[in-house]
Order: structure tokens, then C-alpha cells, then sequence
């Protein structure tokens, strides 16, 4: 992973926000382990700089899925009607921001390992959880980027509740109502799942979306999407035959 790069974008994306107390919320950033954590213990991107690839891969999913509108803001569309237009400041602070949660929230631990080609028993290193601000999750990434800027309804909410339905012990109706309210939560939550699901891998980006620090271009300038095709490894038939 290209984690200078990825430092580099990241920084620059957040310096075009104009809110008061942005280079603060840079500051604590830089002097938390955020550069450098894991996105996850297992599955996607546990791997060092993992939350920082999966915040810009976040920020270039939701981008993806929206549309250029007016005055540098996006569409949001639902059977080709828009749904709701989210500023393309928000769109910036709800994907770089979602995961603010996971900062002082990872430690590194080692295991012993075979290594299959020496036959040697070798100490490995793998993240845990040691959650040093015990504050849930969406609702604990909102509430520390507040502590340094504030945010606007869609981006609380949509950052409140960017796990969807798949928070833990969530409560159906208030993630439903607050999706119906404001439709960003249900555009975050989608891009999340695509960077996850879609996009990477156990410690890195998947092959179809590893030049990804590139990145795509702000509302008003999207560039066409490649023409290559990510490969999907296809599920067994149903029935033999099928
Ligand atoms: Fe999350
Ligand atoms: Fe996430």
C-alpha cells in the first residue's frame, strides 16, 4: 500500500474543507494512530495503514455512486429521481471521517506461526481490539470530529449511523427513519459495504482497485469510469447443470 500517498491525498482532500477547526481536527489526526492502524482485525485491510486506504477508498466508492449536480454538490438518485444533493464538502467529511471511531482502538500483538517453506515456528504480528474511548461506534466518530468542527444533520447523521442495519443491538425503525430522513446515511452505509466487500483484501486493495491513491476528482469534474472490469470469483452453480 502506498501509505505516503495515501497520507498525502487524505491531508489534501481535508484541506479544501473551509470550517472552522479543520487544521485542528488534521492536527489530532496526525498525532493519533490513525496513519497507521488497521481497518480490521481480520477480512479487510488488517494490515498497517488499512483505516487510512479504507477511508479513501470509502470517499471514492461514494463519489462513484453519485452524481456531478449543481454548484459542486452531488446527486443522490433513486429510479433516475434525485433524492437528496449532498455538498461535496460533506461528501469529503462523511467518508474520511466514518471511521474516526477506530483511532486508539487497535494494538498490535504477535502469535506463533509455521512458516510453511522452513518448517520454523515464527512470531507474526496481528492487530486485537484494546478500545481506549469506549464510545461506540458511528456515534463515537461523530462525536470526535465535533469535538473539533461542526458537523451539519447530514453528515451527523449519515456518519451517526453509517453501519446501517448492521450495527450492533440497532434499533430498525430509528436506522430506518433516519435513512428516509436523510438519505446520505443509506448512500454512506452503501459505499462502506462497497469498499469493504468490493474493494479490499486482507492486506491490501484488490488487483481491480489497487491504483486507487489516484483517486477520482471532486463534483463538476468526474472522470469516466475504467474500462476494466473487476473480476469476481463467481458462486457454485445451485443445482449441478445449472
Ligand atoms: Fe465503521
Ligand atoms: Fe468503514
Amino acid at each position: 500500500m502506498l501509505k505516503d500517498k495515501n497520507i498525502q491525498r487524505f491531508e489534501n482532500e481535508l484541506k479544501k474543507i473551509e470550517r472552522p477547526g479543520i487544521n485542528q481536527l488534521l492536527r489530532y489526526i496526525r498525532n493519533s494512530d490513525f496513519y497507521s492502524a488497521p481497518a480490521s482485525t481480520r477480512y479487510h485491510l488488517s494490515c498497517e495503514g488499512g483505516l487510512l486506504q479504507h477511508s479513501l477508498n470509502v470517499l471514492d466508492a461514494l463519489r462513484g455512486m453519485l452524481y456531478p449536480g449543481h454548484e459542486g454538490a452531488w446527486e443522490y438518485l433513486t429510479a433516475g429521481r434525485v433524492v437528496c444533493e449532498i455538498p461535496d464538502e460533506s461528501v469529503t467529511l462523511m467518508a474520511l471521517l466514518h471511521d474516526l471511531c477506530k483511532t486508539h482502538y487497535y494494538k498490535t500483538s504477535t502469535r506463533n506461526v509455521k512458516n510453511e517453506q522452513t518448517g520454523k515456528w515464527e512470531k507474526a504480528p496481528f492487530y486485537t481490539v484494546e478500545d481506549k474511548m469506549p464510545l461506540g461506534h458511528g456515534s463515537k466518530s461523530a462525536m470526535l470530529a465535533m469535538q473539533f468542527i461542526k458537523l451539519t444533520n447530514t453528515e451527523l447523521y449519515a456518519i451517526w449511523h453509517h453501519m446501517g442495519f448492521t450495527e450492533q443491538g440497532a434499533d430498525f425503525g430509528t436506522v430506518g427513519r433516519a435513512m428516509e430522513l436523510h438519505p446520505a446515511v443509506l448512500a454512506l452505509h452503501t459505499a462502506d459495504m462497497m469498499a469493504s466487500r468490493f474493494m479490499e483484501g486482507e492486506s491490501g486493495n484488490k488487483e481491480a482497485f489497487a491504483d486507487m491513491p489516484a483517486g477520482q476528482e471532486a463534483a463538476g469534474s468526474a472522470t469516466a469510469p475504467a474500462s476494466d472490469t473487476p473480476q469476481f470469483e463467481e458462486a457454485p452453480p445451485l443445482a449441478p447443470g445449472a
